[in-house]
């Protein structure tokens, strides 16, 4: 799959975002090793901390149905650039530091980073 199939399926995961406090959507699709694809997107909550973005939904998602294995993911939001935060960084290189993240920069090109190298000397127990 390329970037842009994968980009292009978390756009419209966005549509689904839940997000009545920032306003901010954001989607995600994730790729497993297997060729499968699983998406989320944000999900907010009055008590703020028990929000949970676009990108570990789909971690949850893919994670609970047997895939641990991913290649890349992408991220699409109401602005760019997206980069997943630091702790969708460190729940996503426990899995699959190798894995590539895809989003879009400000002026709209898609970026591919590795996740390793957004996220340096990950915590590890
Ligand atoms: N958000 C994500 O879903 N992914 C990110 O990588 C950054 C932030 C969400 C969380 C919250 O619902 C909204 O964006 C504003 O922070």
């Amino acid at each position: 799959m390329t970037d842009k199939e994968l980009f292009e399926i978390a756009e419209k995961a966005k549509e689904y975002s839940y997000s009545p406090y920032s306003n901010f959507r954001v989607g995600a699709a994730l790729l497993c090793e297997d060729g499968k694809v699983f998406t989320g997107t944000n999900v907010e909550n009055a008590s703020f901390g028990a929000t949970v973005c676009a990108e570990r939904v789909a971690l949850v998602k893919a994670v609970s149905e047997g895939c641990k294995t991913f290649t890349k993911i992408a991220i699409s939001a109401d602005k760019n650039p997206c980069s997943p935060c630091g702790i969708c960084r460190q729940s996503l290189i426990e899995f699959s530091p190798e894995m590539q993240v895809i989003y879009m920069s400000q002026d709209g090109c898609l970026v591919n980073v590795n996740l390793k190298d957004l996220l340096l000397n990950n915590f590890v127990l």
